[in-house]
Formats: structure tokens, sequence, C-alpha cells
């Protein structure tokens, strides 16, 4: 049953890569989860007001710029602009910044989506940003996508700036274990879910640190344990909530 599961899902992948997995995702349209950010994201904003407090800098969060990678149909961009910050944000899905720009439109938000994908150079100026934010979407990066999107993320980050990642975590999750053993990618810690023919990555502790750790400081990192639905079914899964800043 597994096996016979495995070649079909091995058949739409090779038909299918992530950019059209997202799109048909976006285009069921069932991916609209609530329009308001997640608790963690919250948090972190949070965080950041705290930070800022702290170095005395007295920012203003309308003074601040944010890029939002993998800004799906708007909800944090949005979130974010509402409060003042200057949003670009980086999605591949059509389907999805479509939505995005809409609903930007309709609450009189200029928010510069940008179709492409942020595994390749990201157009954008050195030093411009003080937020980024990649919250669920650097998972279904391949490495050499994985490289750029982390060269190019310091790149346009400014010294002191923040960076926020959440992203699936291979440690202490047995939904992750099944995956890797059942649906194996070729790359490191790779599976295809099987409901969505999505490839996805996930994270050891270890791996994250060497990953992140080599162009940014760990200012935070931390494991939360959530319920995720695929198609019809739901999964626990870990995920780390990583805050890394620019020296
Ligand atoms: C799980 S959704 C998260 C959307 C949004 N960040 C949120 O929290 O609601 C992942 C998003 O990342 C986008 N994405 C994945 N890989 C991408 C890439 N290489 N370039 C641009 N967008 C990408 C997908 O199309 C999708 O919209």
């Amino acid at each position: 049953m597994i096996e016979l599961q495995k070649n079909s899902i091995d058949k739409r992948n090779n038909m299918l890569g992530n950019k059209q997995v997202w799109e048909k995702e976006y285009h069921k349209k069932n991916l609209m989860r609530g329009d308001k950010p997640q608790r963690f994201f919250l948090n972190f904003l949070k965080f950041l007001k705290k930070e800022y407090k702290k170095s005395e800098k007295n920012i203003d969060f309308s003074d601040l710029k944010a890029l939002d990678l993998g800004s799906g149909e708007g909800k944090n961009s949005l979130y974010l602009a509402e409060r003042g910050l200057e949003v670009h944000g980086i999605e591949f899905a059509s389907n999805a910044i479509c939505v995005a720009r809409e609903h930007s439109r309709k609450k009189g938000l200029h928010i510069n989506f940008i179709e492409k994908s942020f595994g390749s150079h990201f157009d954008l100026e050195d030093d411009f940003f003080n937020i980024i934010i990649d919250i669920n979407s650097s998972n279904s990066l391949n490495e050499e996508e994985r490289n750029i999107y982390l060269e190019e993320s310091f790149r346009v980050l400014k010294s002191g700036g923040y960076f926020f990642v959440r992203i699936p975590a291979k440690d202490g999750d047995p939904n992750a274990k099944k995956l890797l053993k059942q649906f194996p990618a070729k790359e490191k810690d790779t599976y295809i879910i099987p409901e969505f023919g999505l490839k996805e990555r996930v994270f050891s502790r270890e791996d994250l640190i060497d990953c992140y750790g080599k162009l940014f400081e760990i200012v935070k990192l931390e494991k939360e344990t959530r319920y995720t639905t695929y198609g019809s079914k739901k999964y626990k899964r870990n995920f780390w909530i990583l805050v890394l800043r620019k020296k």
C-alpha cells in the first residue's frame, strides 16, 4: 500500500515542482487558515518592541522596513503594513500573489509583492531591511537554493536587523521520522508529503545552528509542537522558532 502511494507520489513529483504544488493548493482555495498572524509571530513582534526599547534607539515601528519571504496570501505582510512598516514580500505562487495584492489594495496599503523565488537573487538593495520573516516557507528549498536564500537574506538585512524563521523540526517528531522513512526525497532530511506532493526539509537542532549560525547571531532558538493539516489529515509536528540578528 505504502509502496503504491510512494510510486504515485514519485510520478506526480516528477511532473510537478514545488511552485506548481503551491499554485495548485492556492487554486483549491482551501488554504485560508485565518487572516490574523499566529501567536508565535505576535510574540516575536513583542520581543522586537522590547529589544528596541532596551537599545534606547527609540525606533518607531513605522520607521522599519520588513521583507516577508514566502508571503503567501499576505496575512503577515498586511499585518505589518497596517502598523506602518514598509513591507516587501517575495512569493512564487501567482495565485497567492493575486489574493495578497487584492487584500492590500482593498485596505489602501502599498505593499511591494514580488513574484519570484527567494531561492534566487532577490533584486533588492543591500542593507535595506530591519526585519526579515520566513514563516514556514524555506522548508521546501533545495540545498543550492537554500545557500542563495541565506546569502541574499544576509545581504539585504541591515546590520543589527532581525531575521525570524519558523521551520519544521526533526528532533522529537515521530511524524517527521515516519515521512523520512516512508517517502524520502534525494537530499538530506527531505521527504515528499504524500497528501500534498511538496518536498520538505526538516532540521535537527545541530543542522539548524550550522546552517544559520555561520552568518547570523542566534538570539533565540525554541521548539514548539502544533497540529498541522495536510489535505484532510491532522499531524502533530514540531517546529523551530528562530530569532537571528545580523551583527
Ligand atoms: C506554508 S506557506 C506560508 C505562507 C505565509 N508565510 C504564512 O505564514 O501564512 C509557504 C509559502 O511559501 C511560498 N514559497 C515556498 N517556496 C518558495 C520559494 N522558493 N520562493 C517563493 N515563495 C515560496 C509558497 O508558495 C507558500 O505561499
